[in-house]
């Protein structure tokens, strides 16, 4: 079967052959081409049929061997499979398995700002990935992405216009990135769920905004928590917060219930839609994580069939808590004292 890419590679094949003499640059230049004109790479194809469209695109790198986690450590069901069996969890929690969710969440809480800390110019995401690896191990953890679906790593790191899971590979963060580390701890039989965005170096104001503006709206979705309201006030929130700044709030992805299991049926849109109309009740245990961009909120996957990325190439942010409906609001499992983003920015 001959797919668009070796179609393509033809093509441009049969126009390398009939230019001459052939240019063979294997970097973009400093200054680049205008739209129609010749691509820099001497392909003989317009810049924008060839190199325009990936310039300045996260590309994918190598992605190192599977890690492993001592047997000694509590493993959830799909650690060895793969595979994820669902079953029925209550949606509102006892108070055995609150207090359990509050230490996962505290110890991924830690992980996540110990992990921020690393961020730089020039480490690689798959070093981030070995240190968060290790941090959990430390710690009796298990790394919840290891194995989930398959997932091949232990946190997920989406750089620039990635959205969200990211695999960490041999791809060195660059001087002016933002990276989003999402972690999940598994610890004590439950799952605590937390992400924010880093800077890499020295960040464009236009993406300091986008990463400021998504944590403020991440908090004020979990402002927007209150017992006997539906869900659907945590995504008007977060959608009126990121309108006031013309931005695009990412549909395909959303919160969920998490507990004994990593994703369980709770769905916390965070974009306003009168569906979702499911009464918070005290003892629910959810996540409010909202990606958040500087143009579409349409997005696209890569060929690895987990990397999600913007559908314009235009950067993204997100932040995420996993939180407890309480009487009169919630209590945020991964937030507080030493956390990275530990209450609403305007409390602090
Ligand atoms: N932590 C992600 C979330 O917030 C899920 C990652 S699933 C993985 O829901 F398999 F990609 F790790
Ligand atoms: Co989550
Ligand atoms: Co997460």
């Amino acid at each position: 079967m001959i797919g668009r890419a070796s179609l393509a590679a033809a093509r441009r094949l049969g126009r390398a052959l009939s230019w001459e003499p052939m240019q063979t640059l294997s970097h973009a230049p400093v200054v680049l081409p205008q739209a129609n004109e010749p691509c820099w790479c001497g392909s003989g194809r317009k810049y924008k049929r060839c190199h325009k469209r990936s310039e300045g695109r996260v590309l994918p790198g190598v992605v190192s061997p599977v890690r492993t986690v001592p047997a000694t450590i509590g493993r959830p069901p799909y650690a060895d499979t793969g595979e994820v069996v669902r079953w029925d969890e209550p949606r509102v929690k006892t108070p055995d398995v609150i207090a359990r969710m509050r230490v996962a969440g505290r110890l991924a809480a830690e992980i996540l700002r110990l992990a921020g800390e690393r961020v730089r110019p020039g480490i690689t995401t798959d070093e981030i990935d070995a240190y968060v690896h290790e941090l959990h191990v430390e710690r009796d953890c298990y790394p919840s992405p290891l194995n989930y679906h398959g997932y091949p790593k232990s946190v997920c790191t989406s750089v620039n216009e990635v959205i969200c899971h990211g695999i960490p590979d041999s791809r060195p963060l660059q001087d002016g990135d933002i990276v989003n580390l999402d972690v999940t701890a598994f610890y004590g039989g439950v799952h605590g769920d937390t992400n924010a965005t880093f800077g890499v170096g020295d960040v464009d104001p236009a993406s300091r905004q986008l990463v400021r503006v998504t944590e403020e709206a991440t908090w004020h979705g979990i402002e927007a928590v209150k017992p006997g309201r539906p869900l659907s006030d945590i995504g008007r929130a977060i959608e009126d917060h990121a309108k006031q700044y013309r931005y695009g709030v990412i549909r395909a992805f959303i919160g969920h219930g998490i507990g004994e299991q990593f994703h369980s049926d709770i769905q916390v849109l965070h974009y306003y839609d009168s569906r979702a109309s499911m009464i918070m009740r005290p003892g629910m245990t959810f996540t409010i994580e909202p990606m958040i961009s500087l143009g579409t909120w349409q997005h696209k996957m890569w060929d690895d069939d987990w990397t999600a990325v913007t559908a314009d190439g235009k950067r993204t942010a997100q932040f995420e808590h996993t939180i407890v409906v309480t009487d009169d609001g919630c209590d945020v499992l991964t937030g507080g004292d030493g956390a990275v983003s530990p209450t609403a920015p305007w409390n602090r």
